[in-house]
């Protein structure tokens, strides 16, 4: 087979066959094919699209270049989750211990930060002492033990795609729907879970902007994970503001603590109160969704939720005291409050730019390799659709140095905006596919 041929094939709008597709994936990861003939058939898709049976073919190709996680020796239905990348997105925090207590068991990889979004496993390595650097057995030892652990996602994991993404990431071939559906869904199958709950952000602060098309992206995931014999529901979410007051790495961590006391931030309890019922009935743990939401709201309440969090904590090293004891996690030494410039209500927060505000303060990174501040990020104390009085604190800003801290001002007083009007809650579930 000649690589050549298979770009022209796709540039030219024909279909591949499956054949193809595994020898290009196998000789790309190889190193037979080079660079420049994948960015070619990369934006060659981008242009003429993929079929659903292109697409998964793709997918299952790259879940099988390198590990293929084995998760049969922990008892019961193992549900994964996965966002497609938000600002502020603090769901797996709390969403992790949430589902396992109860009794759902939870077998997460997760990635670190990059761009506007930031990372799971960052946020949970700002908490003093965390590791996600586990080996397979301790990973899967510990979920048979406690039913929770989540684990950096290793370089053994679909390196098709790990190759893959970082080329589409320099050659303006990311917004692709079958190029993204078969990056997420590879890793996802890699990960060895039964079924699949995803997190589908629309709007400003996501790569898909429109519902259109972020339900065109959701039907061909949960396809694909049909096809692979896994069961797969997609919960299309909003993203034009961040989701939760806090947007960075201990903030994010204060913010989870909070919402599993029960004092979390409405978006951000029903978003995980939304994606934790699927996960729960996806488990079979409950067979409609009402008992499902119950059985969660009551983890919630009687601090079985709170309680698996520290025992979580505990196992990957992490001081769990933390739960008790916010101010035990790192503090910046600059907090800075952006005061309201009018009354009226807030009709706008542009996730995306807050996103690279909070990467700007520290929290995030612009490439691959970068340190990360824990400490730093941005805190909304008013969110889309809330009143304000001038004079207000609107969001207060935690940086490394006073400088830091103004130059974040000024860029986000530019991100929210403010305008006459009635208070209002915008939307957050939008659809679900199943
Ligand atoms: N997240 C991924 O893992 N892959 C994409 O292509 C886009 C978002
Ligand atoms: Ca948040």
């Amino acid at each position: 087979m000649r690589m050549y041929d298979l770009i022209h094939k796709k540039r030219t709008g024909q279909v591949l066959v499956r054949s193809e597709i595994e020898w290009m994936v196998d000789a790309y990861v190889r190193g037979e094919v080079p660079d420049e003939q994948m960015s070619a058939f990369a934006m060659a898709v981008v242009w003429r699209g993929m079929t659903d049976e292109e697409t998964t073919d793709l997918t299952l190709a790259m879940a099988k270049s390198g590990h293929v996680l084995d998760l049969s020796s922990i008892p019961g239905v193992k549900v994964d989750k996965h966002s497609t990348g938000g600002v502020g997105d603090t769901t797996t925090l709390v969403l992790a211990p949430l589902v396992a207590s109860v009794g759902v068991p939870v077998a997460k990889m997760s990635g670190r930060g990059l761009g506007h979004t930031g990372g799971t496993i960052d946020k949970l390595e700002s908490i003093p002492g965390f590791s996600c650097e586990l080996s397979m057995e301790a990973f899967l030892d510990q979920v048979r033990r406690i039913g929770v652990a989540v684990a950096a996602q290793t370089a053994e994991l679909a390196p098709a795609d790990k190759k893959l993404y970082a080329l589409r990431d320099v050659t303006d071939t990311v917004e692709s729907i079958p190029l993204i559906a078969s990056s997420v869904m590879s890793k996802k199958i890699a990960s060895g879970a039964d079924a699949i709950v995803l997190d589908v952000k629309v709007g400003a602060g996501a790569f898909m902007k429109d519902l259109d098309q972020a339900r065109r992206l959701a039907r061909t995931m949960v396809s694909i994970g049909q096809l692979a014999g896994r069961r797969t529901v997609a919960v299309l979410t909003n993203m034009d503001e961040p989701l939760g007051h806090a947007v960075g790495n201990a903030l994010e961590v204060r913010e989870a603590v909070l919402t599993l006391r029960g004092q979390g931030p409405p978006d951000l309890t029903e978003l995980c109160l939304t994606l934790g019922t699927e996960m729960v009935l996806l488990a079979g743990k409950a067979k409609e969704a009402a008992a499902a939401r119950a059985m969660l709201e009551r983890a919630l309440a009687d601090g079985s939720a709170l309680a698996k969090w520290k025992e979580f904590v505990r196992a990957q090293g992490g001081d769990d005291r933390v739960a008790d004891d916010l101010s035990l996690l790192p503090k910046a030494p600059v907090v800075r409050p952006l005061h309201a410039w009018a009354d009226g209500v807030v009709t706008g927060m542009q996730a995306e730019e807050i996103g690279l505000i909070a990467m700007r303060l520290g929290a995030g990174r612009a490439k691959h390799g970068d340190a990360i501040d824990p400490a730093v990020g941005i805190v909304l104390h008013r969110k889309v659709g809330d009143p304000v009085v001038r004079g207000e604190v609107v969001a207060e800003i935690h940086a490394a140095s006073e400088a830091a801290a103004e130059e974040a001002a000024r860029g986000l007083r530019g991100c929210i905006t403010l305008a006459a009007g009635h208070p209002f809650t915008p939307p957050l579930v939008l659809e679900i596919i199943r």
